[in-house]
């Protein structure tokens, strides 16, 4: 069935009546300052792009120990919400709205990058099979991370607790809980990576559980109508497998019904998760099962975000490298304009280049 919605209908999003539908996707850049705080200069990227209906932050990590990469930005310390004030005041200033992505990446991250050296913590002592760590040395070799306890769970749900409430008080409009991609709580949530017996793996239900409750938990603090949850069903990067992916986010998608969220973020399957031989569930297979506002993500450009939400497959796109070339992407979407290319070269770390002097388009006078 086909409507005459498109990225331009104004959209109830929880909370927030979106002026479109054209979101900003999560978008790690590496370029927060000493002790992992963000600048005028994050400031002056979110600002730029603050025609987005809404923006999505790169991930940050809610604890020292959440740390994966380089120059992340972090929301545990002071100094970090202080950082954060400069971004979500500049991006209001312009009338646009931007929720805090949570993040804690289990046993992606490297000794190198823990306070005291420990191991990352992960469902399961499992190293991650390809690739390797991002260190401020540069790459390194996958450690196997330690298992956490059954009774330091409570301990990572407080640390998603606390990063939401410094998120509130940073500013932002919400949250989006990043149990995408193959971090911690995706880490959980597949039976590649949780080879648990506690009461947090094993059955689906046990697997879903620490997802669901850092979202209760979210929600605790913010409200249902500002926070989102975003997932990878078919994902493959961070070495990530499920025996049966459909049974196991059907379960976690039918179960994040009862929040009522702002929306369920999903990703589409892609040409590397086919490449690894991961199960393509394109995100209209989940469609029927979730009942809230679906955005979707990956590939996707104006017409093909047109016809998912014309359809009714999606409500809202998220646009990730398009966004990074395009300040004003809402603009040239509209204007049915030229783009700009991203240049990967500058995607990860750096300064200025690459991150804020992508042009807007000129202002034609007639
Ligand atoms: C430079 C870069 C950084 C990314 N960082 C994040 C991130 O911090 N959190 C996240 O959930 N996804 C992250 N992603 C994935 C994007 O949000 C998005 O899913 C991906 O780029 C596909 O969308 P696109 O085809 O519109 O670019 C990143 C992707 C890129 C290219």
């Amino acid at each position: 069935m086909s409507s005459d919605l498109n990225l331009f209908s104004p959209i109830q999003l929880g909370a927030y009546t979106l002026p479109n539908r054209v979101v900003m996707a999560p978008l790690t850049r590496n370029r927060a300052s000493e002790g992992n705080v963000p600048t005028k200069l994050n400031a002056t990227y979110y600002a730029q792009r603050a025609s987005a209906g809404l923006l999505i932050t790169e991930a940050t990590q809610v604890t020292p120990y959440g740390q994966g990469y380089p120059a992340t930005p972090g929301i545990h310390s002071p100094e970090q919400v202080e950082g954060w004030k400069l971004v979500t005041k500049a991006v209001h200033a312009r009338g646009g709205r931007i929720f805090l992505q949570l993040w804690h990446v289990g046993r992606i991250s490297h000794p190198s990058l823990q306070p005291d050296g420990v191991l990352p913590v992960a469902p399961s002592a499992i190293a991650p099979t390809d690739g390797e760590a991002t260190t401020y040395e540069g790459p390194k070799p996958y450690v196997t991370p330690r298992a956490l306890e059954t009774n330091e769970l409570p301990g990572i749900v407080e640390q998603y607790r606390q990063g939401a409430v410094n998120a509130m008080t940073a500013g932002f409009d919400g949250v989006e809980v990043h149990g995408a991609n193959g971090y911690l709580l995706d880490q959980f949530l597949r039976d590649g990576t949780n080879k648990r017996t506690d009461a947090y793996g094993g059955s689906i239900e046990n697997r879903a559980r620490l997802l669901l409750e850092v979202t209760e938990t979210v929600v605790g603090v913010w409200g249902a109508d500002r926070v989102g949850v975003r997932l990878s069903p078919s994902g493959t990067f961070n070495s990530m497998t499920d025996s049966d992916p459909k049974a196991t986010f059907g379960y976690a998608i039918d179960a994040l019904n009862r929040f009522g969220l702002a929306y369920l973020h999903l990703l589409e399957p892609s040409e590397a998760d086919e490449r690894h031989g991961g199960t393509s569930i394109p995100t209209s297979y989940f469609r029927p099962i979730y009942k809230g506002n679906l955005m979707v993500n990956w590939d996707y450009d104006r017409d093909k975000a047109n016809a998912a939400i014309a359809s009714g497959a999606a409500n809202l796109v998220s646009f990730g490298k398009l966004f990074i070339a395009n300040p004003d992407l809402p603009e040239r979407f509209q204007a049915n304009a030229s783009l700009n290319e991203p240049d990967p070269s500058t995607f990860y770390g750096g300064d200025e280049k690459g991150y804020i002097d992508y042009p807007a388009l000129e202002l034609q006078v007639s």
